[in-house]
């Protein structure tokens, strides 16, 4: 089968040109990667070449686990408005060595680029997410939507205040992401430093916001992934829409009480001292 015609290669340019066409992706903002099954690698390796060079996947990063795997992921400084028409330009797939120490190209980029920049942020959050729901999640979705940025010049920068908030603009909120969002420091972009710490906080989340930059999300599917941030986003823009309105001041909101009628009803696990926070 060509590259082109697998299922999960389709779904990598379906969502990212629906990131696109949400506007989440000026220039080459954002990111975004995916772990194959075996089953997926079997259908279309007849088209890889193992000729590549290895390279370090980032200064003392390795992940060990992933030894041997293989991920498709969007090329560094490449457009997502060009995902679609241009894919085999605009994204890779990238081999991890014996030891979880290096990777290389097996198809893809085929202008001579390399998987994005924030590739540590990608595979260490692979690494804790895999491990945490025992290899269900594959995706990791990094963009830069705008009003969840705008929140960051206005709401203080902690986990608690951002779950809430978004929590309370819509019942699904909480059903979505009921572990919340984690809120990073403002961190340099593209190191490994943002990576460890994102990879850190992925421990608990699902959803990583970096301030002033963008989210970090991942998820069990491309489709789930790309889910929780557009629900994040849609909500940050009415939390915008709230404070621009009134100022801030909610006549009417969902209470403590009510999310625990919600967690109960539904059976979802949620982190209670949010309830009491903010
Ligand atoms: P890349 O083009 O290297 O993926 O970087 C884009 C980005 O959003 C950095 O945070
Ligand atoms: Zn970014």
């Amino acid at each position: 089968m060509k590259v082109l015609e697998s299922k999960a290669v389709r779904s990598f340019i379906k969502v990212a040109d629906m990131g696109w066409q949400m506007g989440w992706h000026e220039i080459n903002g954002g990111n975004m990667s995916y772990r194959m099954t075996s089953e997926e690698v079997k259908e279309i390796e007849e088209n890889f070449s193992h000729d590549g060079e290895w390279e370090d996947i980032g200064t003392s990063v390795s992940v060990p686990d992933f030894a041997g795997y293989y991920f498709i992921v969007t090329g560094s400084g490449k457009y997502f408005q060009n995902i679609k028409d241009y894919p085999s330009e605009s994204f890779c797939i990238i081999k991890i060595d014996k030891t979880g120490e290096k990777y290389r190209i097996v198809w893809g980029l085929t202008k001579g680029d390399r998987p994005t920049s924030e590739l540590t942020t990608h595979l260490l959050t692979h690494s804790v997410k895999s491990r945490a729901t025992g290899g269900k999640y594959r995706v990791v979705y990094h963009s830069h939507p705008k009003y969840t940025n705008i929140l960051t010049y206005i709401l203080p920068l902690k986990s608690e205040v951002f779950t809430r908030e978004l929590w309370e603009m819509m019942t699904e909120c909480f059903i979505v992401f009921p572990n919340g969002v984690g809120v990073l420091d403002w961190m340099v972009p593209c190191c490994a430093e943002i990576g460890i710490a994102t990879g850190k906080m992925m421990e608990c989340y699902d959803a990583v916001i970096w301030p002033h930059h963008g989210i970090v999300c991942s998820g069990e599917t491309l489709d789930m992934a790309f889910g929780v941030m557009h629900t994040i986003e849609k909500a940050a823009e009415m939390l915008v829409n709230v404070l621009q309105i009134t100022g801030g001041k909610k006549n009417h909101t969902i209470t403590p009480d009510n999310f625990k009628k919600i967690a109960q009803d539904f059976n979802l696990n949620f982190s209670d001292e949010f309830l009491y926070k903010k």
